[in-house]
């Protein structure tokens, strides 16, 4: 939305929510998320064409286009408990819209959603609209964390779906001129709704299974000795397989792929294509897989036994640029070490203690992990580091200062596959990184 405020001066933005706590830090110095470039874009635009509010009647009623961006997590409860998306914020959503609006509205879902959800949406507003007509649209969004801003000054494409009638091809145009504003008419795709649905959870089961993919073969790496990123690096140059994705590493994270491919896995068993919720559900069962058995290695590497050693975590976000640990493959990483035992001393450069306790199960006072303030206290004495996040600034470290105030042998596990192992090994460390035998 801030983005459309930026690049959009004819349009007013208002973002609302129930949160006041929310939309204050929005309104504040300090942004409640930290995404590269996002602070200028917000600080630029608002109080101008972008505006933040609890006040969400009011917004309703001005509004010509109405996004809803409201989560949409796995279900923990019920029928499709575990893989299902859990409907109710969205539901309630138009059932608000339904109340609250005065005149036609276009309303665009922008969560991510099982496929046939604008169908629900249009039902529960359609049933109430009192002589207002609605159009329901899907317009998912692709950009990724850590560089949103770029994604979305410059995306692959844009999606768009409406409904095929009158009404809804006039309701698509509106949106398309939106982001025709500063996206090439060309890279505008517009389907019907089904398509437009079904291609986002699609998109993220696509690109989480290639690395899946990778991830299995780095396993058979370490097990015969090829190096998995000249493996990438060889298949990558075949055109049909291009060379984006292929970076092995402890497993994928995020609040996308995992809760997107659960969903996926249940509308193919829902409608009926078990093998195909099979054949979808492996891609989830090897990232199991693949961020336990870094953990194992670990271990195992070890002398079987973390048991009252320090382990420093460099890394906890699930990928660089961003603190958001949802999904991050350390928290399983972290819970498996501390599971054996292990003292965890954790650093992250943009992650608070706050969240790493709430995300580990631990209280403030409990002492298995402690979190540090950079890397160097983090490996002070430490039996080992461990590279979870490819944060840019662990590679300008001093591993020379690090080896010597480490306890001997000095273990090095990259689990991102970020340093030159064979310069680490000369200083002295055990060095190991991802599919590398
Ligand atoms: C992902 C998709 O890339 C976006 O297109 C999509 O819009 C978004 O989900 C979403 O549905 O909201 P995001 O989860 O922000 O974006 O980040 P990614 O860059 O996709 O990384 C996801 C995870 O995969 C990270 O843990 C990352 O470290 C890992 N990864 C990524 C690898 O292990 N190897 C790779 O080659 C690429």
């Amino acid at each position: 939305m801030a983005m459309i405020a930026h690049k959009c001066k004819g349009h007013t933005v208002t973002v609302v929510d129930i949160n006041q706590a929310r939309i204050d830090a929005w309104n504040s110095e300090e942004l409640p998320i930290f995404e590269p470039g996002l602070d200028e874009i917000v600080k630029g635009c608002r109080g101008k064409t972008l505006f933040f509010s609890t006040d969400i009647d009011t917004a309703i009623r001005e509004a010509d286009i109405i996004f809803m961006s409201v989560n949409t997590p796995t279900k923990t409860y019920g029928v499709g408990a575990g893989r299902a998306a859990d409907l109710r914020y969205i539901e309630k959503c138009a059932r608000k819209i339904a109340e609250v609006a005065e005149d036609d509205k276009i309303v665009v879902e922008k969560s991510t959603l099982p496929v046939r959800t604008a169908e629900s949406i249009k039902r529960i507003l359609e049933s109430n609209s009192k002589g207002r007509k609605f159009q329901v649209l899907s317009n998912p969004e692709f950009l990724a964390e850590g560089t949103a801003v770029a994604d979305l000054e410059n995306p692959d494409r844009v999606l768009i779906g409406g409904d095929q009638t009158p009404d809804g091809l006039a309701a698509i145009q509106k949106l398309v001129d939106v982001y025709a504003e500063w996206v090439p008419a060309e890279n505008i795709l517009t389907t019907n709704v089904w398509s437009s649905e079904l291609s986002k959870l699609t998109a993220n089961a696509f690109l989480a299974q290639r690395i899946s993919s990778i991830n299995a073969i780095s396993a058979l790496c370490e097990a015969t000795g090829a190096n998995v990123d000249e493996v990438a690096h060889a298949i990558g140059t075949d055109s049909r397989i291009g060379p984006k994705f292929l970076k092995s590493s402890v497993g994928f994270g995020g609040s996308c792929f995992q809760k997107d491919i659960l969903n996926l896995v249940y509308l193919c068993d829902h409608f009926g294509v078990p093998e195909a919720a099979t054949y979808w559900n492996g891609v989830i069962e090897m990232n199991d897989f693949q961020k336990h058995r870094f953990a194992r290695r670990v271990v195992s590497t070890m002398f079987n036994t973390v048991s009252d050693k320090k382990i420093a975590v460099l890394g906890f976000a699930f990928k660089k640029d961003t603190n958001d640990t949802r999904e991050s493959a350390a928290i399983y990483i972290c819970k498996d070490l501390l599971d054996e035992q292990a003292n965890v001393a954790i650093y992250d450069p943009k992650v608070p203690e706050a969240q790493m306790r709430r995300d580990l199960g631990l209280s403030e006072s409990d002492t298995s992990i402690t979190v540090c303030a950079d890397a160097y206290e983090a490996t002070k004495d430490a039996h080992a580091v461990l590279i979870l996040t490819e944060w840019d600034e662990f590679t300008a470290l001093d591993f020379k200062k690090i080896h010597d105030h480490m306890n001997l042998p000095a273990f090095l596990f990259d689990g991102r596959n970020l340093l030159d192992l064979d310069a680490l090994r000369k200083i002295g460390f055990e060095a190991s990184g991802i599919g590398r035998g």
